[in-house]
């Protein structure tokens, strides 16, 4: 397994280009099931997690076209579905192979997705995507870990659908299949994140019939067929590696600029940058960012958007590591989302957990050590609280990083980072 290696202390100066975003890349490329014409991504990033959804798509049928000039371009062609199923070995490393359910039973009537299995930052079932799907009309079971699905003879069917809680990849699933399902749908309490908003944008210009997305009552009204865009859909640049560059320059010091990046998706996290005494001054498609000093002590709870993210609460919880105060961090999503407290703490960190909060009590220094990531976003941290430790730390097992960041020791090393990919 690669490691990193990282000898701390250096401020960071320079500039980055921020890469599509993963979390809209991955539906967006299942949206390319619902048509029989050949679909144009542009700016996919280079990513473990998309290379794993391409794999899952091409075991379904799709044909694939990569550009070798142009490896951020995509084009997925469906028009032969010979397998509408996600088998286990390719869904169990990652769940948003789920993304498959809802434009399977919508295009082909049927679909046979194995079941996610937990992850470390939490169970994560996908009992809503079943419920919202099933109140369309699909009869689903579970079955040997698998969801076996089937839509009625007609198709699916309109239905107002509130879930439990709200879920981007639930809402994601019930767009897709909404867009070709017989009537009108309702998602009372859906996701608004800015990835829910790309792939509405995306089926609109698919031919799809959505109004509300970015609130939390989205409205499809479903058509017969969905057909190719007339240009490439442009995915929207990464709202999370973004965040995480932002939180590196904070806690490292420095000053660089961040090309391609969203500030408008990013309002709670720059907030909470800003309370901590880093600079943020967003331009257009450009943020600079700048600090020198010890953060002041920031406390914050995630929540769903347009509130702090929990993707990047590890990322800013090293800001608290070695701020002059003490500060609250809650985690209101995932049950399990402070794996990285005991590694942070193997660096010097001061961090009491009691259920969902964790109290961070700052430090003057962190000390490099050998760290292991355990999950994609806390391994970001790791990396993070290694650039500010004294002397080397060592983060273990990137293979979680590689999952959602496109070569990040290499974007940090043009910017002035000491750190080195140790291939296994
Ligand atoms: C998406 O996961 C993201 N992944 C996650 O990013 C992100 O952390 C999460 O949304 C929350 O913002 C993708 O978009 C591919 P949820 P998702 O359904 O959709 C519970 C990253 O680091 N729930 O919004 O799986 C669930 O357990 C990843 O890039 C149910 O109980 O998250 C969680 O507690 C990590 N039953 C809460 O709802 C369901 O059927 C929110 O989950 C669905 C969800």
């Amino acid at each position: 397994m690669d490691k990193l290696r990282i000898c701390g202390g250096r401020p960071l100066e320079g500039e980055v280009v921020i890469a599509g975003a993963k979390n809209a890349a991955l539906p967006d490329l299942c949206a390319a099931l619902l048509t029989a014409e050949p679909l144009t991504l542009a700016n996919v990033p280079r990513l473990q997690d998309v290379a794993t959804m391409l794999k899952l798509l091409a075991h379904m049928g799709v044909r694939i076209e990569r550009g070798d000039a142009q490896p951020d371009v995509v084009t997925l062609d469906a028009s032969r579905i010979t397998a509408p199923e996600a088998p286990y070995d390719l869904v169990k490393t990652m769940r948003a192979s789920v993304l498959v359910l809802g434009p399977l039973l919508a295009r082909c009537g049927a679909a046979r997705v194995s079941l996610p299995g937990g992850c470390a930052i939490g169970s994560r079932p996908v009992d809503q995507h079943i419920k919202g799907l099933q109140a369309m009309g699909a009869e689903i079971a579970v079955e040997h870990g698998y969801i076996v699905a089937r839509a009625p003879a007609g198709g699916l069917r309109g239905a107002r659908i509130t879930t439990d809680m709200i879920t981007v990849t639930g809402t994601e699933n019930f767009l897709m299949a909404a867009a070709l399902a017989r009537g009108e749908t309702v998602l009372e309490n859906a996701a608004q994140e800015p990835e829910v908003v790309d792939l509405a944008e995306l089926l609109i210009a698919m031919g799809a019939k959505i109004d509300g997305h970015g609130t939390s009552r989205i409205r499809i009204q479903g058509v017969d067929a969905l057909h190719a865009p007339r240009a490439p859909h442009r995915i929207i640049p990464d709202r999370i590696e973004t965040g995480t560059f932002l939180c590196a320059v904070g806690a490292a010091g420095g000053h660089a600029r961040l090309r391609g990046a969203r500030a408008d998706h990013l309002d709670a996290v720059i907030d909470k940058l800003r309370e901590a005494g880093v600079s943020v001054d967003a331009g257009d498609g450009v943020i600079d960012v700048r600090m020198s000093g010890r953060p002041r002590p920031v406390s914050f709870r995630t929540s769903e958007y347009p509130a702090f993210p929990t993707d990047m609460q590890a990322q800013m919880m090293v800001l608290g590591c070695i701020a002059d105060g003490t500060s609250r961090v809650s985690e209101t999503i995932f049950e399990n989302r402070f794996m990285h407290v005991n590694e942070l703490a193997r660096l010097g960190a001061k961090i009491e957990v009691d259920g969902h909060t964790a109290v961070v009590h700052g430090v003057p220094r962190l000390s490099g050590a050998t760290v292991m990531a355990t999950d994609l976003r806390a391994s970001a941290s790791l990396v993070i609280a290694g650039l500010v430790a004294d002397g080397e730390t060592v983060v273990d097992r990137i293979y979680h990083l590689d999952r959602g960041y496109d070569r990040m020791e290499v974007k940090l090393r043009a910017l002035g980072a000491d750190i080195e990919r140790v291939k296994a």
